[in-house]
């Protein structure tokens, strides 16, 4: 078992990375349904909160059925994270995360997301004025460092440790890195061979097969990994991965049928969540995701980007069904 806090988990557990326009409930119901343990909102901007923005607000929203949730927040002043650690706590999650991540130029510029990792003195003063301001327990996720002479994961996790977050996420990239190159999970290993060391440690970057999870859970023993891109349009991975690390082997891809009901399920969450026609536009960014690799979808792609109403997507839904069908039969 592996504990964060009081939230009990189970061993080696498999959470959903936070991402930006995607981790949003429907999205989470969907990877929860298929086996993750831990799911983080996607980030919001602890200004944006204290504004009271409708974008950063409508993050908050979360149901019983995803708990264990935690929300994220970013922002590079004291003040700002404290208070809005503060509404966090309002809407009852079970834990508040810090994205010390992030590695985007306008976030970076305002000492916040990974910006923090040239200066870990102010990354300890956020993070203990987060956790002064909660009941909560605080997670982090951050990276290796700034770049790769000034790799400090290390100094990082034991001062955060010490400033009393619960859990810490390292995707093991660099700012400097964006998401190119491959994610480099030694140090990930390293720290957690360091005796100091006492809450979990989750591995993140680039783990998008069975074969893959199990190699590096074997290699940099970790106390579980979190998902990313590979849980995008195939949020099968989680239970795919449990499958294989409980009997090695893996589970059947899954059919037509799997991916048009996870399609269903997606739009339907969406439709309920943001209303029926904007849930169907923000749609549109997943449809091709769910039909990676399928011949053919392309000529649906088209309709399904053009409805706009429940009744025109069940309509499409069969027709599409029925297409593969015969195919499958010639
Ligand atoms: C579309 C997208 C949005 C992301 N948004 C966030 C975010 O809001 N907060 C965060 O901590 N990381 C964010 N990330 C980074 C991911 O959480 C994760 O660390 C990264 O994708 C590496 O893991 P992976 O190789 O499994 O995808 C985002 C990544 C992507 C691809």
């Amino acid at each position: 078992m592996v504990k964060i806090g009081n939230i009990e988990l189970p061993d080696f557990p498999l959470l959903l990375a936070p991402m930006e326009d995607v981790s949003d409930p429907p999205f989470r119901r969907l990877c929860k349904l298929h086996g993750a343990d831990l799911m983080y909102s996607e980030f919001i901007s602890s200004e944006g909160l204290i504004r009271d923005a409708m974008k950063s607000r409508k993050k908050l929203d979360i149901f019983d059925y995803e708990r264990p949730v935690g929300i994220q927040i970013f922002g590079g002043d004291e003040e700002a994270m404290s208070l809005s650690a503060k509404i966090v706590e309002t809407v009852n999650p079970d834990i508040v995360d810090i994205n010390f991540g992030c590695p985007v130029k306008k976030v970076v510029s305002k000492g916040a997301g990974a910006g923090v990792l040239k200066d870990v003195d102010l990354m300890v003063r956020l993070t203990k004025a987060v956790v002064n301001s909660t009941q909560l327990p605080v997670t982090v996720k951050t990276r290796l460092g700034w770049d790769v002479e000034t790799i400090n994961i290390e100094e990082v996790a034991l001062r955060l440790q010490d400033a009393g977050i619960k859990a810490l996420t390292i995707h093991a990239r660099t700012r400097s890195q964006m998401y190119k190159g491959e994610a480099d999970w030694e140090y990930i290993s390293k720290i957690k061979q360091n005796p100091n060391i006492e809450i979990p440690i989750f591995g993140n970057g680039d783990i998008d097969s069975p074969e893959k999870a199990l190699e590096y859970r074997q290699k940099y023993a970790c106390d579980g990994m979190m998902i990313g891109r590979a849980a995008i349009g195939y949020p099968w991975i989680f239970n795919e991965i449990k499958h294989f690390f409980g009997t090695g082997e893996k589970l059947p891809e899954p059919t037509i049928s799997d991916r048009l009901l996870a399609v269903k399920q997606h739009a339907e969450w969406s439709a309920e969540w943001k209303g029926e026609r904007l849930g169907l536009i923000e749609m549109r960014q997943h449809y091709s995701n769910y039909f990676r690799g399928i011949s053919h979808f392309k000529e649906f792609k088209t309709k399904f980007l053009q409805v706009l109403s429940l009744e025109e997507f069940y309509q499409l839904l069969v027709e599409t069904e029925a297409f593969y069908q015969n195919k499958i039969e010639i």
